[in-house]
């Protein structure tokens, strides 16, 4: 996506004294209510006393730092408005340009209060797309505003998009506006009366526009905004500062504010919170953090007023500077069962199997890198650019994904599982349509039978959920080993063997993979092997396993169908470096594998399982199935709520009998259609 450039206004005045600075402070923060608007000043001298706010050249410092534009925007100084400031040095051709650009990238307009032009500004006047010339209804003025226009000439800037603003005009001196355009030769876009508040409000340091909203000042300022935004539409009624007023109080740019001084008064104390990770400090630094941010309400930070609200933006303060950021209120949301972070800007959520935007957002990339790092550090795990992905679990046992730049493109990503306090049991599955009583009873019947059981599905689709089910069927009785990347299932049985891989350390060295683990098991004595989910080589371990006296296993496999399922098999033993023919891994899939249970994730955030499938054997080079159980889905289905049935097919098992053999009891009828 190509980001649209922000707008340039240039202000130009034709000589020192016409109120240039005025009208640039006064139309940004009218700009600054509808849209992202920065100042740029020269000299910020003007602005600062006007804005009662210290500008300083910080930002143009940190220039060369290659910061995230983020970042930088955060640097510059925000007034209560929403408007924010920037200076720079307009001598350095390299700092025009560059410090331009990013604003542009950052910014919808950029106000740039350029006093009488001088030749380093040609190329920003240049590009702006509104160029106007303060001049004040007096002879001495237009002269040199006649000089001002034929210097933007020599400087080659095209005199087409000039436009007059009359400040300070008052009807007694004699120049009305007729004369003013002929001897210009040109429109002007505003005429500013003269009125003493003017100056009254710079005194103050309360630009006019919020203190005295409806003087004649502010109206034409006003209009003046409207027509810079080509609106005749926008309503922009300025109220007196206040807690309700709704271009004052910018919460976002206060919270900013609020949390780079804490960072700065951290910093002074020698304490990097921005990648601080360790979590035992964290009540030291509370008091320390809460301290600062209360100094700060007491002194320069006069909004929001009320206490609920202060309260409510220490709170947010405090999960950025120490905690996991805008991802504390979706962890503690139980409602949630997913969070994802797409990137800084863009976190998505999962509610009842929906997804939405949750609204929240990261100040910055480095926010986001550290509140990674507060969930992988504890665990021994890290993330930076060699080794830019990282699994790990938070203490609640919810699983982590994350990976960042330069593999994720758009900045650092993140995904995490939340782990469910209530795990699901059959009986939640039966009633959430998921299954139905005969399939429940089909499959309990085949885990006592010691059948091999691939659940498959797509991301997400609730195979270890439907893992963790059907392994609660295994008698308490047999020993049980689980294999998994991250811990997640939990199965009632008393005699279970968990075990966990483990990551390469920072040498990239003492990795165990779950083929590790699987090979090892065999030498655990295991009566049920139950290996949390298959992606490669490990495949092959399984089958083998499956295949001699192990019988009775269970795992997951990510597919998109029952046939793709197989597929996925066969690519997976490819894998694993073994050079069999195509034919002999059928031949081991078909002989290993006995029964398919297939789930999917409905529109309607619903997860049903679609197939049971037998994998009847082979015929000739092709593996057979059949299908026992298929989901129905009824006609009156809709993108919202997806009805249907898990029904039987009518076709009965081929291993039926071995079923009946054991002894279990199996009413025939439900295969019947
Ligand atoms: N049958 C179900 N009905 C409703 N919600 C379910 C069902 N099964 C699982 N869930 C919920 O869906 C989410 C994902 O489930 P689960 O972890 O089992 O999926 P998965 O297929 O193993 O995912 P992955 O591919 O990421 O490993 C969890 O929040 C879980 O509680
Ligand atoms: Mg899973």
């Amino acid at each position: 996506m190509v980001l649209k450039k922000g707008k340039i206004i240039s202000i130009i005045s034709s000589k020192n004294g016409n109120g240039a600075s005025f009208v640039s402070v006064n139309l940004s923060i009218c700009l600054a209510a509808f849209k992202k608007t920065v100042l740029l000043d020269t000299e910020a001298d003007f602005s600062s006393i006007m804005l009662n706010l210290e500008i300083d050249k910080a930002a143009q410092k940190l220039l060369g730092a290659e910061l995230d534009p983020a970042v930088f925007v955060s640097l510059l100084p925000l007034h209560s408005s929403g408007l924010y400031c920037a200076t720079a040095d307009y001598r350095e051709k390299e700092v025009v340009d560059v410090f331009t650009e990013v604003l542009r990238s950052n910014f919808e307009n950029i106000v740039f209060d350029a006093g009488t032009p001088e030749k380093h500004m040609a190329n920003i006047i240049e590009a702006s797309s509104l160029v106007y010339l303060v001049v004040t209804p007096d002879l001495i003025s237009l002269k040199a505003a006649e000089k001002a226009l034929s210097k933007l000439a020599e400087f080659h800037i095209n005199l087409d998009k000039v436009r007059i603003i009359v400040n300070k005009y008052h009807p007694a001196l004699g120049l009305d506006e007729k004369t003013i355009r002929k001897i210009l030769g040109r429109e002007i876009a505003a005429t500013i009366p003269f009125e003493i508040e003017a100056s009254v409000s710079v005194n103050n340091g309360k630009p006019i526009v919020m203190s005295e909203p409806n003087s004649l000042i502010s109206l034409a300022i006003k209009d003046l905004a409207k027509l810079v935004e080509g609106s005749k539409e926008i309503s922009m009624e300025f109220e007196v500062p206040g807690e309700t007023s709704k271009y004052i109080i910018n919460e976002i740019g206060i919270k900013e504010k609020i949390h780079l001084r804490v960072v700065k008064v951290l910093s002074g104390m020698n304490i990097d919170i921005e990648s601080f990770v360790d979590l035992k400090k964290r009540e030291e630094f509370k008091v320390i953090v809460e301290k600062t941010i209360e100094e700060l309400f007491a002194t320069e930070v006069s909004e929001p007023k009320c206490k609920a609200a202060r309260e409510k933006l220490m709170k947010e303060i405090l999960q950025e500077v120490l905690g996991l950021g805008p991802l504390e209120d979706l962890l503690s949301d139980s409602d949630i069962s997913e969070i994802m972070v797409n990137n800084k800007d863009q976190v998505y959520v999962e509610r009842k199997g929906k997804l939405t935007l949750s609204g929240k957002k990261f100040l910055s990339d480095k926010q986001l890198i550290a509140c990674i790092e507060r969930i992988v550090a504890p665990i021994g795990r890290r993330i930076d650019e060699s080794v830019p992905m990282v699994d790990a679990r938070l203490l609640d046992g919810s699983r982590v994904h994350a990976i960042i730049p330069p593999l994720a493109l758009k900045g650092p990503s993140l995904t995490i599982r939340k782990f469910s306090k209530e795990r699901l049991l059959v009986d939640d599955l039966i009633k959430f349509g998921t299954l139905s009583p005969a399939a429940v009873e089909f499959l309990k019947l085949c885990v006592l039978s010691r059948k091999n059981i691939v659940i498959s599905g797509g991301t997400g689709s609730g195979k270890t959920t439907l893992l963790n089910v059907i392994s609660s069927f295994i008698p308490k009785d047999e020993r049980i080993i689980t294999i998994e990347d991250s811990a997640e299932l939990n199965l009632p049985q008393e005699h279970v063997v968990t075990l966990e891989t483990r990551p390469p350390n920072i040498e990239g060295r003492g990795a165990v993979t779950i083929r590790d683990l699987v090979k090892n098991t065999l030498r655990m004595r295991p009566d049920r092997i139950v290996v949390g989910e298959c992606r490669g080589g490990e495949a092959l371990d399984m089958l083998q396993a499956m295949n001699t006296g192990h019988d009775g296993s269970i795992t997951t496999l990510h597919s998109n169908s029952p046939r793709d399922t197989l597929a996925r098999l066969e690519t997976m033993v490819l894998m694993s470096g073994m050079e069999l023919p195509l034919k002999a891994i059928r031949e081991q899939v078909s002989s290993a594998v006995d029964l398919i249970v297939h789930q999917e994730r409905f529109k309607d955030g619903t997860r049903k399982i679609t197939h049971i499938t037998e994998v009847a054997g082979m015929e000739g080079d092709i593996i057979t199935t059949q299908d026992i159980f298929v989901f129905k889905q009824t006609e009156s289905s809709n993108r919202d709520f997806i009805s249907g049935q898990l029904l039987p097919s009518g076709i009965i098992p081929s291993f039926t009998d071995e079923l009946l053999l054991n002894e279990k009891c199996l009413d025939r009828r439900i295969f019947a259609l």
